[in-house]
């Protein structure tokens, strides 16, 4: 029997605050746990949407580091963006707070304390690699050295040349990230939360009763189950973090994956205090079994949240497991993927710079090509197809047609419905029939395809105007359009409503055009939302077409990225081997200057120059099409090769070759003495 609950946790996982936030969070977690939040409320069920930024652990420090502030000025600064980010794009958290807040740090330490107390974390010494120079020990991510497999430099833990996984003490020669010093192992205390104790209790409960968990998530749970489980350190040797509360436990903090979750309770309780009586107690939220826990994350987080968290709440006890981690895949770019560092990404802030007001058109463009099962691609393209071909075309066109006609027919006031027709009562029937999908899929997490059913409203609208031809049947059978236009009026209503949770922007705007306060979702599939001599408000675009040169100018923006990303990474290859001077000598390498060039027929790469070489002159095929213009060059001096033998290229006869250095992208640029010189005089 299906379990009764009496409300919702909903967390989404806390950014680190050490960055902006970009497309791929936006897609990953945050808008598909808002558009859930959203539809729960709509619903008129109890829910808590819990958010806030996650201010410790090695990322803030080393940002801290590059950019010569505090860890505290990081967090600070970037609580702050992501905050703002997350509310002008409408992720209505009701809480959103940070893991640095006082609430937050005695809740983590006591919680910590309360696993200590009562014998449920292991004290184990281990050998970690320490700076004598600086006296601190190094986490992983602070450590680098040679790779033991591909001998190319490697982090602590991972290559990223060769793609393995490594424990720092792999690496050949480890130092020190920060400063290049040696390490050196050394012996340290910290405290383990033993999962292999847990390995039965978790078994029995993802594997046997949570086969519903979406394939990637529950296949992740399974593969780390497989294996053995080890116990994990909960405490680190580091200086920024919450302090662990043990005696003699000087310079270790908790480890960052440890209190990051924490601080959904702890924010939980920050927001129940703040409104008891709206709120009640934090305990409802997480302790009392008639409370359903919901965790929103990407793939990377899923191990934290499936099997690591759980076991936490178990071992301290009281606490609820959660029914459900949708976690989502990745999101790419471009074919790419996203990376803060590579700046490969698109950045909330700046998408609200270059597309003022477009929200929900991102809203809407993530979640159609949310990567809830794979990994999936965001390109400039398709988003904006998706804007003009679906919001403007379909869902904006049909809103736009149902309203002008009214206020051509009617002066904007809902005509009355009279005897419906046969196909009158289908369409009312399909749209009916919409709702059902959309809660089912909603409820299953599915967002991308509910939000399909929600556009299928809008085609269905579109579909029903375009068969009914008011503007035809005004002139024969002016009652019938009265008919034709309440339905539609009702549709565009019951559109407002169904996309709410995907699109709330544009809902509010459409809601402000039908001059009526929001409806809630009980009211999808009615059509008595408008009141026959209603008075509508002032109609609107509710989206408006994206023009090619916007589109550019982010392409070639990622462009740009590319080639600085390239230029950044270029290494000059390792030097051939050795020749002689005499073997140097043999090439015959002189200079020549460039009579005409031309482009060779049927060949795209070929360019036919012919060149004054002190001699008798000489032609010269060289693949440089994609690199120069011909005009660019006659006149020009070039260095070439003249001993070579005569090829045949095209049917065309090539006496020698043209010298171009091939620059980090592939690109080639001929070689020019520095001065002009005699053609035919020799290079050495
Ligand atoms: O992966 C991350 O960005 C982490 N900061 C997520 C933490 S989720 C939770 F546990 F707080
Ligand atoms: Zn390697």
């Amino acid at each position: 029997m299906e379990k009764k609950f009496k409300r919702t946790t909903v967390t989404s996982a806390l950014p680190y605050a050490n960055g902006g936030v970009h497309i791929g969070h936006l897609a990953g977690v945050y808008v598909p746990a808002d558009i859930y939040v959203r539809y729960l409320r709509l619903k008129g069920e109890d829910v808590m949407f819990v958010g806030g930024s996650d201010e410790h652990g090695v990322p803030v420090t080393q940002r801290a580091r590059k950019e010569g502030i505090t860890p505290q000025q990081v967090v600070d600064r970037y609580h702050k963006m992501i905050k703002d980010s997350f509310e002008e794009f409408g992720i209505s958290f009701d809480v959103y707070s940070r893991t640095t807040s006082a609430t937050h740090h005695k809740f983590a330490s006591d919680f910590f304390r309360k696993l200590y107390d009562d014998g449920k974390l292991i004290e184990k010494t281990t050998k970690q690699f320490f700076d004598e120079t600086t006296g601190t020990f190094k986490t992983d991510r602070d450590i680098v050295g040679e790779c033991p497999h591909c001998h190319a430099e490697a982090n602590g833990d991972q290559c990223e040349k060769c793609g393995r996984d490594l424990d720092p003490t792999e690496l050949i020669n480890p130092r020190s990230k920060e400063n290049g010093a040696k390490l050196v192992l050394k012996d340290t205390t910290n405290w383990f939360l033993p999962l292999n104790e847990y390995e039965g209790w978790l078994k029995q409960w993802i594997l046997e009763d949570h086969k519903e968990w979406r394939s990637n998530v529950y296949g992740q749970c399974k593969s780390w189950l497989d294996m053995e489980l080890q116990p994990r350190a909960m405490t680190r040797d580091l200086d920024w973090g919450i302090p662990v509360p043990v005696e003699g436990a000087e310079g270790k903090v908790l480890y960052v994956w440890f209190d990051a979750p924490i601080g959904y309770i702890s924010n939980t309780k920050e927001l129940c205090e703040s409104d008891p009586g709206r709120w009640g107690t934090w305990q409802q939220w997480w302790q009392q079994d008639d409370t359903r826990l919901v965790h929103f994350i990407g793939k990377d987080n899923i191990v934290f949240h499936c099997i690591i968290f759980p076991v936490m709440m178990k071992a301290h006890g009281g606490y609820i497991m959660p029914d459900n981690v949708p976690a989502n895949e990745f999101l790419n770019l471009e074919g790419d993927k996203i990376s803060t560092s590579r700046n490969w990404a698109v950045w909330l802030h700046e998408y609200l710079r270059d597309f003022p007001g477009k929200q929900d058109v991102l809203r809407y463009a993530l979640t159609a090509s949310a990567p809830e099962t794979k990994d999936n691609d965001f390109t400039w393209a398709e988003f904006q197809a998706r804007n003009n071909n679906e919001l403007v075309a379909v869902y904006g066109n049909f809103v736009n047609r149902a309203l002008q006609l009214t206020q051509k027919y009617y002066d904007g006031v809902v005509p009355a419905c009279g005897e419906l027709t046969d196909y009158d009562r289908q369409t009312i029937a399909e749209f009916k029939d919409v709702k059902l999908k959309v809660e089912s899929l909603l409820d299953n997490f599915r967002f991308r395809d509910a939000q399909k059913e929600a556009m299928n409203l809008a085609r269905i609208g579109n579909k029903y105007i375009a068969d009914c031809e008011p503007w035809k049947v005004i002139k024969t059978d002016p009652e019938r359009v009265k008919t034709i236009i309440n339905i539609s009026l009702q549709l565009t209503a019951n559109l407002a409503i169904a996309f709410e949770p995907f699109l709330p922007f544009s809902s509010k705007k459409l809601y402000q055009m039908l001059a009526v306060e929001p409806l809630g979702w009980d009211n999808l599939g009615s059509t008595e939302l408008l009141k026959a001599g209603h008075q509508l408000g002032k109609p609107e675009l509710l989206f408006e077409k994206i023009e090619d040169d916007a589109i550019k100018a982010q392409t070639d923006r990622l462009e740009r990225i590319k080639k600085e990303n390239e230029a950044a990474a270029f290494k000059a290859e390792p030097v051939k081997k050795e020749v002689s001077f005499d073997d140097f000598e043999k090439l015959d390498i002189r200079v020549g200057t460039i009579l005409s060039c031309e482009k060779v027929k049927k060949s795209n790469k070929l360019l036919k120059f012919e060149i004054a070489d002190g001699l008798e002159n000489r032609t010269i095929l060289s693949g440089i099409a994609q690199h120069y213009q011909p005009e660019e060059l006659v006149g020009k001096q070039v260095c070439f090769i003249a001993n070579f033998p005569t090829r045949k290229m095209m049917g065309l006869e090539s006496q020698g070759m043209i010298l171009s250095a091939v620059n980090f992208d592939g690109s080639l640029s001929v070689i020019t003495p520095q001065r002009e010189v005699k053609p035919g005089c020799q290079v050495g």
